[in-house]
């Protein structure tokens, strides 16, 4: 059992603190190591059609003997199938793949602003939760102005975005934006991606202070911050370490000056949501 009491959405469902990743877990391999995070006490996983892997998803929950209803499952909607009348088959092929009955959270993987289509999808995922074939419905790198198309065109708040968020890119204009709406922000590659910033200064000192590995540092950071991380990792030693971020906190000092490796350009991967598409 979790330390931290959930989080409760906008639509009144909710999440644990902290989900698995699952970009490149995929096939069998990943199947297993994602039933086994689930035996470890993950309770989120988080995919999405490009990743290729709702498969594995649905294997890993019906392999992990953990109850379904203790499960949260994420998938993403991709950019080709904004149209409306695309949707809901989108989300039925998603369900078919998966083998589940129903998906926790399906979220808009990218807003594309170039296509115009994404207040289109919005209203197919509106009807896709009504018709129960997924318990809430969000986005992802969406930024104020475009959840505001969203709320605007539908009445319809988004339960969460899922952002690029680390030390290096803090996003805390973007998490303001969705904290005012009642919007949950989730961080991806939350630990950019395990490299050189878990060697930063500020993230190693607090690590030693607090005897933690530095990735549990910077997952914690996030969890104060109000967001919910989704570390990946195929490595169970690992999985384990992410999860642990119970039984310390960062003090005021350890938050300020690890948010001091905030840059304008510290994103890790090209993903500005003005720019960057996907399909
Ligand atoms: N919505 C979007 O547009 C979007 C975009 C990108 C990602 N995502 C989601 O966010 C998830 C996480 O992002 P990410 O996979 O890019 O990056 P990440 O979770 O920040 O980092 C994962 C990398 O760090 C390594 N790692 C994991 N735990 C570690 C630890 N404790 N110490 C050192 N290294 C560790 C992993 O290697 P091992 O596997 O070998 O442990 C892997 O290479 C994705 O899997 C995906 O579900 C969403």
């Amino acid at each position: 059992m979790s330390a931290f009491p959930d989080h409760v959405l906008n639509d009144g469902t909710t999440l644990p603190v902290i989900g698995l990743g699952t970009y490149a877990l995929r096939g069998i391999p990943g199947a297993e190591a994602m039933a086994d995070a689930l035996r470890q006490g993950y309770r989120l996983l988080d995919s999405a059609v490009n990743y290729e892997n709702e498969g594995a998803v649905g294997k890993a929950v019906r392999m992990s003997g953990v109850p379904r209803e203790d499960i949260r499952v994420t998938s993403k909607l991709p950019g080709r199938h904004h149209k409306k009348p695309n949707v809901t088959w989108a989300i039925e092929e998603s369900l078919l793949r998966t083998g589940l009955d129903y998906l926790d959270l399906y979220l808009i993987h990218w807003p594309n602003p170039s296509q115009q289509l994404f207040v289109e999808a919005w209203e197919g995922m509106i009807e896709a939760r009504e018709r129960g074939l997924v318990r809430s419905i969000g986005v992802s790198n969406f930024l104020p102005e475009h959840l505001d198309q969203l709320i605007a065109k539908t009445g319809v708040t988004p339960s969460v975005n899922q952002v690029e968020l680390h030390p290096y890119f803090n996003q805390a204009e973007q998490r303001a934006a969705d904290k005012a709406r009642g919007i949950l922000t989730e961080a991806w590659t939350p630990i950019g991606k395990g490299t050189a910033l878990l060697t930063e200064a500020p993230i190693v000192a607090a690590s030693k202070k607090h005897s933690r590995s530095p990735a549990q540092v910077v997952l914690r950071w996030h969890h104060q911050l109000g967001v919910l991380p989704i570390p990946k990792s195929a490595n169970p030693a690992r999985r384990a370490e992410n999860l642990d971020i119970a039984g310390f906190e960062l003090d005021a000092a350890d938050m300020a000056s690890i948010g001091q490796l905030t840059r304008p350009a510290g994103r890790l991967f090209d993903g500005d949501p003005r720019t960057h598409e996907e399909f």
